[in-house]
């Protein structure tokens, strides 16, 4: 079987979904989707999204804003567009029926890290799942999308595929692992966009859905694309601590709206705020900051996690505000309108990755990437809270639109050839690849995490060259699952993170390195080249 469609977009969360509604009008859309369609990081958002909506509240300011948390590293000139069309895009989603929080006749607008303002426009404490519902339900009524769970994509179709073997480097669709007839297939189309998310299971402890395994940067990696600034991983400094609940978020909304860290009774200064020591805008400063001043405690002092505690704020408030944390807390026995939440930092969003211009495009012609699998140059060193969303609407919009004006220029799709099962047969060593799975997590977490230094990030790397050469030989002798896929996309997004990450001599953003502990004069992004 194969899908012949004018464009084809991997990923149905919110860039993919935006990409395809922008470009149904004019053009066959396929969106494929590895798994069920909302089974990305979007529905999983809880804060909101960014934008100047209130008087008082400035683009400047905004603009300010997310430069300050990058550190230095964001392009001056893409975070100007994209804050300028944050007002657009959010009216946009309420055309869609999006039902974000009112306060009278405006929006509400909440708070969150790193900003001077509220611009934070959110459904309580939900506001992926509302965005991912209304995507998907307008790209279902839409006559011109295709959308297809289930597909998991392998890798890039360039001309080393096509039957009459070519060294052009342009992208005409790729092959997928098909879950329902388990057999790979062709999928081609003039453009491609990838719209994958972010690689935070790479990480032992991620608030990232089981999906964000890197596969859109492994794949544009191996089709020869330059990948960047895959040192910047952000750890959110409030992922709930539950042994049976391991990756659930609580929103850095409970700070804005005035949670306060403290830290557990018995031990000194048990009870007491730790943050004012750490920066002077104490809770409210930039994830980087308050993911390590947290890691600090916890290792300074022996303690499994520290305390976040909104039980001085009314309970009515507190559950109108966030009526899902408090259903989940409540059925793991935690009533958040009394007592403190147990938290510890955990990996949270990809900050690096395909290089992409204004228009979303990649280097390989008919190549286009948006959302989290890309660095467009918005978040620099540090995402600001708030502003992915965001950015995966403002990039997924600006990619079909340039598909679509730039229609004649894309590349013709040449034949391609099947894929080849020949010499490959089913595995028998399946526990080999959770084995491997888990091993570079947990080295990516020791190793790799919060606070590095230049020994431990060799030792990660050795431990990957060796595991690599392993998933090779195993990806050449048996037959393609969809964990095996992950696996090899996992082993090589973990490369480009250390690679990066040894790169990197200084302290920057999201990067601290006890071997480096201080920026140099001059940022500079980490381009890797294939
Ligand atoms: P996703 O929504 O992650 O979608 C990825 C899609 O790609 C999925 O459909 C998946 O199936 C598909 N895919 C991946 N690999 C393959 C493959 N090999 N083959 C086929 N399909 C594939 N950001 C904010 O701005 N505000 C917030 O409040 C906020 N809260 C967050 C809370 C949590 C718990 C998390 C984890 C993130 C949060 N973020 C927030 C970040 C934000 O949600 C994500 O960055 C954003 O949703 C990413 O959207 P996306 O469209 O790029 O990818
Ligand atoms: C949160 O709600 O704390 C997450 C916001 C974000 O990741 O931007």
């Amino acid at each position: 079987m194969s899908i012949e469609t004018d464009v084809l977009i991997v990923g149905s969360g919110a860039a993919g979904l935006t990409a395809a509604l922008n470009l149904a009008e004019t053009h066959k859309v396929a969106v494929i989707a590895k798994g069920a369609l909302g089974a990305g990081a979007t529905s999983w958002a809880q804060g909101g999204i960014a934008a100047v909506l209130e008087e008082g509240d400035s683009f400047e300011a905004h603009v300010n804003d997310t430069m300050v948390a990058g550190a230095g590293l964001n392009d001056r000139h893409v975070v100007e567009r994209v804050v300028e069309r944050a007002p657009g895009a959010i009216a946009r989603l309420m055309e869609l029926g999006v039902p974000f929080a009112t306060d009278g006749n405006a929006l509400h607008l909440t708070r969150e890290g790193g900003h001077s303002h509220r611009r934070i426009v959110h459904v309580a404490d939900a506001t992926g799942y509302a965005i991912q519902q209304a995507l998907e339900t307008a790209a279902a009524k839409h006559p011109n999308i295709r959308l297809v769970p289930g597909m998991v994509a392998i890798d890039l179709l360039t001309g080393r595929h096509a039957t009459s073997f070519s060294t052009s480097g342009a992208v005409h669709g790729l092959y997928a692992y098909n879950r329902q007839s388990k057999r790979v297939e062709r999928l081609t189309g003039r453009a491609t966009i990838l719209a994958t998310g972010g690689a935070g299971r790479a990480y032992l402890y991620s608030t990232a859905p089981r999906g964000a395994t890197g596969d859109g940067i492994a794949m544009a990696w191996r089709a020869g694309c330059r990948v960047s600034n895959m040192e910047f991983m952000q750890f959110h400094p409030t992922c709930l601590y539950n042994l049976q609940l391991k990756n659930f978020l609580i929103t850095e909304a409970v700070r804005g709206e005035g949670g306060q860290l403290k830290l557990p009774p018995g031990v000194e200064g048990g009870g007491k705020r730790f943050m004012p020591r750490f920066d002077k805008a104490a809770e409210l400063a930039p994830r980087d900051i308050v993911a390590r001043a947290i890691d600090h405690e916890i290792k300074r002092l022996g303690l499994d996690y520290v305390h976040l505690d909104i039980s001085h704020r009314d309970a009515d408030f507190v559950r109108a505000h966030f009526p899902n944390i408090y259903d989940k807390l409540l059925g793991l026995g935690i009533d958040i309108t009394r007592e403190p939440i147990p938290v510890v930092p955990a990996q949270h969003y990809t900050c690096g990755g395909v290089v992409v211009d204004l228009d979303g495009r990649t280097d390989a012609p008919g190549l286009y990437a948006a959302g989290e699998v890309t660095e467009s140059g918005l978040h620099g060193a540090n995402r600001l809270a708030s502003n992915s969303l965001l950015e995966c609407v403002v990039f997924g919009e600006a990619a079909a639109r340039h598909v679509a004006a730039d229609w004649s220029h894309l590349p013709d799709v040449p034949q391609v050839r099947p894929w080849d099962e020949s010499r490959v047969t089913d595995s028998d060593e399946e526990v080999v690849i959770a084995q491997t799975w888990g091993e570079i997590r947990r080295f990516m977490w020791n190793y790799v995490g919060i606070v590095r230094t230049t020994k431990r990030l060799e030792r990660a790397k050795h431990r990957i060259a060796m595991l690599r050469q392993e998933v090779r030989e195993y990806y050449a002798h048996f037959r393609v699952t969809p964990d095996l896929i992950e696996l090899r996309n996992l082993v090589e997004v973990a490369d480009l993170i250390v690679r990066s990450a040894l790169a990197r001599q200084e302290s920057r953003g999201l990067h601290y390195t006890l071997d480096y502990p201080d920026a140099l004069p001059e940022a500079n992004d980490t381009v890797l080249i294939p």
